[in-house]
C-alpha cells in the first residue's frame, strides 16, 4: 500500500522565468511577469510551481551558473518580487519549489574569484584544482557540453574543472565547508516558506579521489567516475540530515544516466530524496552517435523504457512523470505530430503523462501544444549546450557543417523549449514589448493561450480538464499500473487499479486509425474522457480509435 503525501498528489508546473513573461519591456522574462500570470496557472489547477533558478547569475546558463545564492537576479526582479511571488502562490494554494544548483557555481561567484586568486586562501579548497603543466589537462573528462572537463586558470596558474560551462567551475564536496554552505543556503531558502527543490545534476557531486581518466570509448568520457561518485549516498545523507529530514517539503533531484536500481537508493523510504528524474524516456530517439544524432523511436520501446519505470518504482517508491523540461525539444515535435495532428497528439500525449503512475511535470508551454523552432543557422542558437556541442562536432568532422548537422540542431536543441511563451497572436506573442532575448517561434499566431481559451476543443483545456480528473480519482493517483499489448506500434492501453474501480487508459499514439481487436473495458465501464468530440463505440464492442485518438473508462468492480 502506497503512503500518501501532497507530492504525491500534485501536478506540478515548470517556469522558466526568462522565457516565461516580461513585464518591463527589456526582452528577458522576470518575476513581476510570473506574478501577472497567476491566474493562468491557478486555473489550469496545478498544485506547484518548479521554478528555475532567478538567483543572480551572469546568465551563461540562464541562471545555471548561480554567482550568488542569496540574491535575485537583477532583470528577474528583487527579493521583494520573489516574495510577492511566494505569496501570491500559496495564496492559490499552489507550492513553490526552488530550483537549486549545487553541482557548480558561477566563475563569477566570490568564492571562485577568491579561489582562483589564494590557493592557500579561506576558498582556496572550494572548487576541483589541479596544478599542472597548461598544455595537458589533469585527466581526460568530457563536459557535457562538449569538449575538456578542464580550464586552465592563469590567474591561479592551475587547472579547475566544470562539468558543463567553463564559467561553471564545479564545486569541492570532498571540503566539508562547502558541504556546510551549501547547506546553509538550502536551509536558508526554506525558512523563507518554499516548499522544496528540484535539485540540479545532483548525483554528480562526489568526485573519485586521484580524478582516475574515464574510459575513452564511453558517449560521457569519464562518466563512470562522475555519476553517483563514491561518496554520493553520504553527501546526500548529510544533506537529508542538515536540510530536509522534519520539513514538509519535496526534493526532487536531476540524475544524468540514473538506472532503475540507483533510483531505488535515493528514493523511498530510506532513500534520502522524495522523487528523481529519469532519462532514459527522452533517449529513446537517440542515434547510434548518442543525443548529437537523431534516430528512429518506436512505440514498444517508448512503452516498454516506461514500463520498466513505472514497475520498477512501485508500492514502496514514487517517480516522476515528464516529457519536457527546459533541456528537452518539445514532446509534440518528438513524439507526437506538430503538423496535421498537434491537437490530438499533443492531447494524446497530455493523456499519458497525467494518468501514468508518479508525479507528472507539465513544462510552460506543454500545455498549449508548443512546437519546436527553426534555427537557420548555428548563430541563432543561444543555448550554450547546443553550441558548443555542434562546433566541436564539426570541428571534429562528424558533420560537414551547419546544412548537415541543422536536422539534428532542431530536433535537439535545448533552445527548442526556451522560445517566449506563446500568449497572444500580438508581437512577440505577447511575451514582452520590447525584443525577446530568443525570438519568439513562427507559429504563434496559430498557437497562444488566448487562442486556446477561446477555440474548442483546444489543448489548454483539455490539460485543464484531465488535471481535474485526475485530482478526483483515487486510481489515477495511487492505483496500481498494468500495461496491455506491449508489443503493439499503434495502441498504447494500461489500466490503473485501486479498491476494486479501475481505471483504463487508451491511447493510440498514432496518426493513423486503428480497430483495436481485443476490447480492453466492459461493457459496465463509463466514459470519463476523450480528446475527440464525439465518441460513438459502446464500451465491449471492438473499438475504432482515430488518429491519436485518447479515452480513459472507469469501471468500478
Ligand atoms: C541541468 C539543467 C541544465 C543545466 C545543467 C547545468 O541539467 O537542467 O539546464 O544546463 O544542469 O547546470
Amino acid at each position: 500500500m502506497t503512503e500518501r503525501a501532497w507530492w504525491k498528489e500534485a501536478v506540478v508546473y515548470q517556469i522558466y522565468p526568462r522565457s516565461f513573461n516580461d513585464s518591463d519591456g527589456d526582452g528577458v522574462g522576470d518575476i513581476p511577469g510570473i506574478v501577472e500570470k497567476l491566474d493562468y496557472v491557478d486555473e489550469l489547477g496545478v498544485d506547484a510551481v518548479w521554478l528555475s533558478p532567478v538567483y543572480e547569475s551572469p546568465q551563461h546558463d540562464n541562471g545555471y551558473d548561480v554567482s550568488d545564492y542569496r540574491s535575485i537576479h537583477s532583470k528577474y526582479g528583487t527579493m521583494d518580487d520573489w516574495e510577492s511571488l511566494l505569496a501570491g502562490l500559496h495564496d492559490r494554494d499552489i507550492r513553490l519549489v526552488m530550483d537549486m544548483v549545487a553541482n557548480h557555481t558561477s566563475s563569477e561567484h566570490e568564492w571562485f574569484r577568491q579561489s582562483r586568486a589564494d590557493p592557500d586562501g579561506e576558498y582556496g579548497d572550494y572548487y576541483v584544482w589541479r596544478e599542472g603543466d597548461a598544455d595537458e589537462p589533469p585527466n581526460n573528462w568530457k563536459s557535457f557540453f562538449g569538449g575538456s572537463a578542464w580550464t586552465y586558470d592563469e590567474e591561479r596558474e592551475a587547472w579547475y574543472l566544470s562539468l558543463f560551462d567553463t564559467t561553471q567551475p564545479d564545486l569541492n564536496w570532498r571540503n566539508p565547508d562547502v558541504r556546510a554552505e551549501m547547506h546553509e543556503v538550502m536551509n536558508w531558502w526554506l525558512d523563507k516558506g518554499i516548499d522544496g527543490f528540484r535539485l540540479d545534476v545532483l548525483n554528480l557531486i562526489s568526485k573519485p579521489e586521484g580524478l582516475p581518466d574515464g574510459d575513452p570509448s564511453r558517449d560521457l568520457v569519464g562518466s563512470e567516475h562522475f555519476v553517483d561518485g563514491p561518496r554520493i549516498h553520504e553527501y546526500l545523507a548529510e544533506m537529508h540530515d542538515a536540510v530536509f529530514a522534519g520539513r514538509d517539503i519535496v526534493t526532487v533531484g536531476e540524475m544524468p544516466e540514473l538506472t532503475l536500481d540507483s533510483a531505488r537508493e535515493y528514493t523511498g523510504e530510506d532513500g534520502p530524496l522524495d522523487l528523481v528524474f529519469p532519462f532514459e524516456h527522452v533517449q529513446v530517439d537517440f542515434g547510434p552517435n548518442g543525443r548529437w544524432d537523431v534516430g528512429e523511436w518506436t512505440l514498444p520501446e517508448l512503452k516498454s523504457v516506461l514500463d520498466t519505470w513505472q514497475r520498477g518504482l512501485d508500492d514502496e517508491w514514487w517517480t516522476t512523470l515528464f516529457f519536457e523540461n527546459h533541456d528537452q525539444p518539445r514532446s509534440v515535435s518528438r513524439f507526437g505530430d506538430d503538423e496535421r495532428y498537434r491537437y490530438e497528439s499533443a492531447t494524446a500525449l497530455a493523456t499519458a503523462l497525467l494518468t501514468l503512475r508518479g508525479t507528472p511535470f507539465v513544462y510552460q508551454g506543454q500545455e498549449l501544444g508548443m512546437t519546436n523552432t527553426t534555427f537557420e543557422s548555428l548563430d541563432d542558437v543561444a543555448d550554450v549546450d547546443t553550441v558548443r556541442n555542434v562546433r566541436e562536432l564539426i570541428a571534429d568532422g562528424v558533420y560537414g557543417g551547419y546544412g548537415e548537422v541543422r536536422g539534428v540542431v532542431e530536433a535537439r536543441s535545448r533552445d527548442n523549449a526556451r522560445t517566449p511563451m506563446q500568449w497572444t497572436d500580438g508581437r512577440h506573442a505577447g511575451f514582452t514589448d520590447g525584443d525577446p532575448w530568443l525570438p519568439v517561434n513562427d507559429d504563434y499566431e496559430a498557437v497562444n493561450a488566448a487562442r486556446e481559451r477561446e477555440r474548442t476543443p483546444s489543448v489548454l483545456s483539455y490539460y485543464r480538464t484531465l488535471i481535474g480528473v485526475r485530482g478526483d480519482s483515487e486510481p489515477l493517483r495511487y492505483g496500481s499500473y498494468e500495461l496491455r499489448y506491449p508489443d503493439d506500434e499503434q495502441l498504447y492501453v494500461y489500466e490503473r487499479r485501486l479498491d476494486g474501480e479501475r481505471v483504463v487508459v487508451v491511447l493510440n499514439l498514432s496518426g493513423e486509425p486503428r480497430t483495436a481487436d481485443v476490447t480492453p473495458v466492459g461493457p459496465s465501464a463509463a466514459l470519463l474522457l476523450g480528446n475527440y468530440e464525439s465518441v460513438p463505440e459502446a464500451p465491449g464492442e471492438p473499438f475504432d480509435l482515430r488518429p491519436y485518438e485518447a479515452r480513459l473508462y472507469a469501471e468500478s468492480g
